[in-house]
């Protein structure tokens, strides 16, 4: 599959882009733009000023335009100074705005959120009831990412509009590279370089394409607000009110004791409110989740079953609860029929690899652990393949080539997407897909796992060699 492009080549993003974004989007190499087709190719995607001025060209007015589409760039070195331009800088977690955080997330950095590293989102309720109009927001932010998420309201088609904000850190340029203590302490809050500022409408056809998750009928139709835990007891969300929430709370507090996190001082963190943001999951029109998680019938059967056998859930999970809710939502997920749900239990982290990087984080802060020493504190969960396929890093264990391709593949390449995209060329209805693009899947399921170009991407799956000795046997009958 070697062709060699007849018209003028792309500009190589492997050379023009820096490497932490290269890792993010992966690259638009000639070979995979062998398609004769008019399909939208992997973009190129441009940093700083110049995609500024490109995210500025555009006919857009909301308020991620306002705050960065002014003569100059704001000048942000990190990221209370991001939430502060967006209007986010508060920190009261009141009754129309404030935060919450979850310890288990099923978005674009799922893999490394965990108790002792969650993922926060900061927002707005919109309301048009006052004399000046409050427009709503949400910013989502991940330790251990080199961006932070957004989404508003365009005041054009008044639709939910999403950016990503990726930053640079100094980390990149000393010879060591960037180290878990560079990327998973308040260094990475701090001290961004170059800011590049992506409208969904750039990072189409991208791993990172906000609409395979926000807009999952595909064009046309209307775009959510994500929330697979929309009602109580929100399983997985630290939230001081339930026994669940209590336990990831306490988990959180082993490892982090009073440190600031995301501009929160710690002693704080115990206030996110769930309720509240799912309050704007609703008011924004997404009550209607897809797949929908129902931590109130969920948790009690994971309760049920586990107590029964001498277990404590949901603060132990040394013995795993089982549901029939959750089996049939997972169904779902594992048919690539809908996004990976959250885990069943409210705990996804082993208790011993928890327990070690905790106190690994706790010498950190109290200054016996230096940071460079600091690992890689994303490394908490369990080793058995079927409850990481279950809490959606891997495919399972006994699966045959077909089941392994719809757990892998089936959320992003799908009927239902963009088929005006390169990556409809692959679809999990074989029926649709071209020989040269199935043997295309076959080199690119066989990269090795730090390649821009393996698929399923990184940062959402690892096939282990069985699994993906199996597809491509399968790929290729
Ligand atoms: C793989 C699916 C997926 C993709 C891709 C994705 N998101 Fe999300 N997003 C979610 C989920 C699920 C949540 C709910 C919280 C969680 O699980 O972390 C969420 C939450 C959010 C939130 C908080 C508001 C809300 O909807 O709850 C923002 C802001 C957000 N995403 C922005 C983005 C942007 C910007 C992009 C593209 C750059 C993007 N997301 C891509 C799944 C995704
Ligand atoms: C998170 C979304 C996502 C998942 C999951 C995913 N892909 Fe992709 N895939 C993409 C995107 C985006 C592109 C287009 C950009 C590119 O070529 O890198 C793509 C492109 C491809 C292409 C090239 C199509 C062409 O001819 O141009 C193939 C083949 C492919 N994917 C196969 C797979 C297989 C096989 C799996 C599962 C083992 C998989 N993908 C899982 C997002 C995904």
């Amino acid at each position: 599959m070697s062709s060699t492009a007849a018209s003028a080549p792309p500009r190589n993003l492997r050379t023009a882009l820096p490497l932490a974004l290269l890792l993010l989007l992966g690259c638009g190499d000639e070979e995979q733009r062998a398609g004769d087709d008019a399909l939208l190719d992997k973009p190129e995607l441009r940093t700083g000023e110049e995609q500024r001025e490109r995210l500025c060209s555009r006919p857009e007015s909301d308020l991620v335009i306002d705050a960065f589409c002014g003569d100059d760039a704001p000048p942000l070195s990190g990221l209370m100074d991001l939430r502060q331009v967006m209007g986010l800088g508060d920190n009261d977690n009141g009754i129309n705005q404030g935060y919450a955080a979850t310890a288990n997330s099923t978005s674009l950095s799922h893999r490394g959120v965990s108790a002792i590293n969650p993922r926060i989102i900061f927002f707005r309720l919109e309301n048009e009831d006052v004399e000046d109009n409050v427009e709503l927001i949400a910013l989502a932010y991940t330790r251990g990412e080199q961006f932070a998420e957004l989404v508003v309201r365009s005041r054009i088609d008044g639709e939910l509009q999403f950016y990503l904000v990726a930053f640079t850190l100094p980390c990149e340029e000393s010879t060591a590279g960037c180290l878990p203590g560079d990327l998973l302490t308040e260094a990475v809050e701090q001290d961004w370089g170059e800011i590049s500022v992506y409208a969904e409408e750039d990072l189409l056809n991208t791993p990172l394409d906000c609409r395979v998750c926000h807009q999952p009928d595909g064009p046309g139709s209307e775009k959510l607000l994500r929330m697979q835990e929309f009602r109580p007891p929100w399983n997985h969300w630290l939230w001081q009110h339930s026994v669940g929430g209590r336990s990831l709370i306490d988990d959180y507090y082993a490892a982090k004791g009073d440190e600031t996190f995301a501009g929160i001082p710690g002693p704080d963190i115990l206030t996110s409110q769930p309720g509240l943001l799912s309050a704007l999951v609703f008011f924004a029109g997404s009550d209607e989740q897809p797949n929908e998680y129902r931590s109130d019938l969920i948790e009690p059967e994971v309760r049920q079953s586990a107590n029964s056998q001498g277990g404590n859930q949901p603060a132990d999970n040394s013995v795993p609860g089982e549901s029939e809710t959750w089996e049939l939502i997972y169904e779902q997920a594992k048919r690539g029929r809908a996004i990976t749900v959250p885990y069943h239990d409210v705990k996804i982290t082993d208790a011993d690899k928890l327990a070690t990087m905790s106190e690994a984080y706790a010498a950190y802060r109290e200054g016996t652990l230096p940071r460079e020493d600091l690992p890689d504190i994303r490394e908490v969960y369990p080793d058995d393949p079927e409850l990481l396929a279950r809490i959606g890093y891997t495919t399972e264990p006994d699966m045959d080539g077909e089941a392994i391709m719809l757990q892998a593949c089936g959320q992003c390449h799908n009927e239902d997407m963009d088929q005006t995209l390169s990556r409809s060329r692959f679809d999990v209805d074989l029926t649709r897909v071209e020989p040269m693009v199935l043997e295309r899947a076959i080199s690119r399921i066989t990269l090795p796992i730090d390649d821009p170009d393996v698929m399923p991407p990184a940062r959402f799956r690892h096939l282990d060699a069985a699994s993906r000795d199996r597809l491509v046997e399968f790929l290729r009958r």
